[in-house]
């Protein structure tokens, strides 16, 4: 059975049980305690917690997961992916136990005529958790199954929770028997090769708190209602339906193994190293495809490096199996094709995905290239010391210099039978890490983020009452006020402190728009409000100077945004959807923003995209914008959920997490729709004019773009023309001729510089013959000492040509030295044959500086006036016999 189709059969059989089918959620997910989806529960976590009522009493889906902690396992083991796909049906507080145990017998058991899964029950073991009679009792009677095939196992494999706080409880494992070609006999407790676990039951009925480990965190309380959370690993169903050794062999990745076998012209099957690496490769390209898909790029930190980090292992298992081209346009369109029937949303953004794939292996080899010549010399180096350790410093100057990554770094060392200095480097890390965060401290918030001074006000008072979509005043109160050194009362004139105020007009800086400024008024106090931030989801914080007065807490304010200043962000922040939708219009939808920043008078926005735009398209996509501008477009606000907005296409740039109800920015209905939390104009032509000041690269197949909006846009334009104006002033030419007169100037400029080295040429040539003329006779040495205009290229070419026209048999020496204290000297094959050297004649004049040949030797950097003497001096370092 096709794995497509196994998934179909699992959503129809609990959808015909009256769950409600609820698509898979994208991975990357907002749970703070998470960077990916990796459980199928992880959506539905606030209607297992109690926190949110679920809008229905049963669900079943099939969610795509992500799971890396255990990345080494992949292809070593049969059964672990680094992205799967869990089918699951939840209760939340409506059937328990003994439902939950039933349905999960039928649908394995049921024939597969019959719309079921069509395992043998003899061949079905059971685990249970040692409490948990009850579970035992039951699937005997619902089962029928013998107490062999029902082990009683403990905290570490029979109780599942998130690895965090959160809902959990004691669980029961289905394992089916795989027969004795694939292990020992004697169930789960004995092989879990043979014994494959393929669903897990749990009854969740707990809160847990925070702990260590599988068992180590104590147990807060009950559930409000007891839930069920099942979780089918998809890819091991179709293991065992498919009849395959491992779940790297189903048709959803086996397709993306044989041609990656084929590319590196080896036999799958032949060899156990090369078989892992297939498999890596396998699993990973699909992982990397699925990232992506749902928006994931690659990057340094969080999620970004998590893909990083798979589509380089992607890229070194290939070449570790000999394979050294660029891999992946070979592999990711058969992983696509092996995706897309499930996920349909993987072909129709392929172009952006391959883009992505491809630029990331492109740097990726760039680096290993560089990083792999250094490393291999301080593998040597540390080598031929005797040593086995590589030292942390170059650990850390291949991590921070040439982007090796550490697990790279240990590794390839690890290849070479040499060991990491672990510690050193994370040492020199962490340090760096700190650096870096205080940098960051001091910039964004005067060197106040205490967070947990922060948390302190924020659990005291609650979220702020944050006003920015409504109005650009509040009377307010001063709730805390932060110092760099801690909280404090008040503060003075000429000061610069962190404000909590209860309630706030400021947009605090985020979806790439600035933070607004302006000022916040007491009775006594005037401040001027420096820096607006959310550090902690709903409290927003200003960082402001005092500018007169006195500010103290419980203090009655008027915060009050400067309203120009909020006028030419709604201008930049509208401009920049605009000019995304433009530059789509115009690219394609591969030209996806993947950052942007924008404040009044300028916006810049990133995007990922090979190579430079020419001209024409950067003409085409600022018309493109300013003809929205024209047509006035009109700019809504809708909110609605998530798959709502989906449904219409609004872009989600996906670095933000989102509530039961997102918003919705659209200028001109569909043409540009995004999820966005800015502040906006109502109407396209409020923004003015968008001028493009600027297009280029920002590292490996990412551009960015600059525009100066509003105001600032006109002015840019204006200053451009005034530039046009006074340089065709100077020309005396039309403007229109400008560009011919300037291509004129620059061919008569080259020729000029032509005809001037000719001419230079021709001098050096007569002189240096006359030269040649009369050279001095030191013991059988002839030696000519000139001085000349220019610097070191200009002696070393009078030094040469001089040399060139000694007598060739004789030995000569010629050394030039210019007033601008360069000097160079040349000698001939007969003067290196008698045993004089160029480089230490200079070396000799020079105190030891400058070098080169013993046929051409140069330095520089003689006193003013002191060339003739130097010079001089050379006669006296030709030895005499
Ligand atoms: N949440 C359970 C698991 O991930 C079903 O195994």
């Amino acid at each position: 059975m096709r794995t497509a189709d196994i998934r179909a059969r699992f959503l129809d059989f609990f959808a015909a049980r009256g769950h409600a089918v609820v698509p898979s959620a994208p991975l990357p997910t907002p749970d703070p305690t998470l960077l990916f989806v990796n459980a199928g529960m992880v959506p539905f976590k606030p209607y297992l917690t109690g926190e949110r009522t679920a809008p229905w009493p049963r669900a079943t889906s099939v969610q795509k997961c992500v799971r890396t902690l255990d990345i080494d396992e992949v292809g070593r083991t049969t059964r672990h992916g680094s992205f799967f796909q869990m089918n699951g049906n939840f209760s939340f507080g409506d059937y328990f136990k003994e439902e939950a145990i039933a349905f999960a017998w039928e649908l394995s058991t049921t024939p597969l005529d019959r719309g079921g899964y069509g395992l043998d029950p003899e061949r079905i073991w059971v685990t249970v958790h040692h409490s948990d009679t009850e579970a035992r009792g039951i699937w005997r009677e619902v089962a029928g199954l013998p107490q062999r095939r029902i082990v009683t196992r403990g905290d570490e494999d029979n109780f599942w929770s998130m690895g965090v706080p959160g809902p959990c409880g004691p669980c029961s494992e289905l394992y089916y028997d795989r027969g004795p070609a694939f292990g020992r006999d004697g169930g789960p407790e004995a092989d879990e090769d043979r014994y494959m676990e393929f669903w897990n039951l749990v009854f969740m009925q707990y809160e847990r708190g925070e702990g260590p480990g599988k068992s180590g965190y104590p147990i807060l309380g009950e559930l409000p209602r007891r839930n069920i959370d099942t979780g089918m690993g998809l890819e091991r169903m179709a293991t065992l339906l498919q009849g395959r050794d491992n779940l790297y062999e189903i048709d959803e990745m086996r397709p993306v193994l044989d041609r990656a076998a084929e590319l590196a012209a080896v036999r799958y099957g032949a060899d156990p190293a090369a078989d892992v690496r297939l498999r890596v490769v396998a699993d990973h390209v699909r992982t990397a495809l699925m990232l992506l898909a749902d928006g994931t790029t690659p990057g340094n930190e969080g999620r970004g490096y998590v893909l990083r980090r798979i589509l380089r292992r992607a890229v070194r298992s290939m070449r570790q199996l000999g394979y050294h081209d660029p891999a992946l346009p070979g592999l990711l369109p058969v992983a696509r094709d092996c995706m897309a029937p499930g996920y349909p949303e993987v072909a129709g953004t392929f172009a952006r995905i391959a883009d992505q794939a491809y630029g990331e292996e492109d740097a990726f080899r760039a680096t290993l290239k560089q990083g792999t010549t250094v490393l291999d010399t301080a593998i040597g180096k540390t080598k031929a010391e005797g040593q086995r350790v590589l030292p942390g410093a170059q650990v850390f100057l291949l991590h921070d210099t040439y982007g090796f990554p550490i697990d790279l770094t240990l590794e390839m060392a690890a290849e070479q039978g040499v060991d990491v200095d672990r510690e050193g480097f994370t040492t020199l890390m962490n340090a760096q890490r700190e650096r870096a965060r205080a940098d960051a401290r001091a910039r964004k918030s005067g060197g106040t983020a205490d967070t947990s001074a922060l948390r302190t006000v924020l659990d005291a008072h609650g979220p702020t009452d944050w006003r920015a979509w409504d109005t650009l005043t509040t009377e307010a109160t001063v709730l805390a006020l932060l110092s760099p050194t801690g909280p404090v009362l008040a503060s003075r004139e000429g000061e610069i402190v962190t404000v909590v105020l209860d309630r706030t007009p400021f947009y605090a800086e985020s979806g790439g728009q600035d933070s607004d400024a302006g000022r916040i008024t007491g009775t006594s106090a005037e401040a001027e409000v420096l820096d607006v931030q959310r550090p902690l989801p709903g409290l927003v914080i200003h960082q402001v100077r005092l500018t007169a007065g006195e500010l103290a807490i419980g203090d009655g304010v008027h915060a009050a945004v400067d309203p120009e200043w909020r006028l030419g962000a709604r201008q930049a922040h509208s401009g920049t959807h605009v000019l995304h939708a433009a530059l789509r219009e115009v690219l394609g939808p591969t030209a996806l923003q993947s950052g942007s920043y924008n404040r009044p008078g300028y916006l810049r926005l990133d995007f990922p995209w090979r190579g430079a735009l020419s001209t024409t398209a950067r003409s085409e996509v600022e018309e493109a914008a300013n003809r929205a501008l024209r047509h006035d477009c009109a700019v809504g606000v809708r909110w609605m959920t998530l798959p709502e907005a989906r449904q219409l296409g609004a872009l989600a740039l996906f670095d933000e997490t989102y509530g039961e109800k997102v918003r919705v920015v659209e200028i001109g209905g569909a043409w540009s729709r995004e999820l966005c939390g800015g502040t906006h104009v109502t109407h396209a032509s409020q923004i003015g004019t968008i001028a493009l000041t600027s297009e280029g690269s920002i590292g490996a197949g990412r551009r960015r773009l600059e525009a100066a909006v509003g105001l600032e846009g006109f002015g840019y334009l204006a200053r451009e023309r005034d530039l046009v104006t006074g340089i065709a002033e100077q020309l005396g030419a039309p403007r229109t001729e400008l560009p011919e007169r300037i291509v004129g100037l620059l061919d008569r400029l080259k020729a000029a510089d032509r005809e001037n080295a000719r001419l230079t040429q021709q001098a050096t040539t007569a002189r240096a013959a006359a030269l040649a003329d009369s050279p001095e006779w030191i013991d059988g040495v002839g030696l000519v000492t000139a001085t000349t205009e220019g610097g070191g290229n200009e002696a070393r070419a009078l030094a040469t040509a001089v040399r060139d026209r000694l007598p060739a048999g004789t030995p000569g020496a010629v050394g030039v030295g210019t007033a601008s204290g360069a000097l160079a000297v040349a000698l001939n094959q007969a003067a290196v044959r008698r045993g004089l050297s160029a480089s230490v004649l200079v070396k000799g004049l020079l105190n030891g500086r400058g070098g080169g040949s013993p046929e051409l030797a140069q330095g520089g950097g003689l006193a003013p006036g002191r060339t003739d003497t130097v010079l001089a001096d050379l006669h006296s370092l030709i030895p005499r016999h």
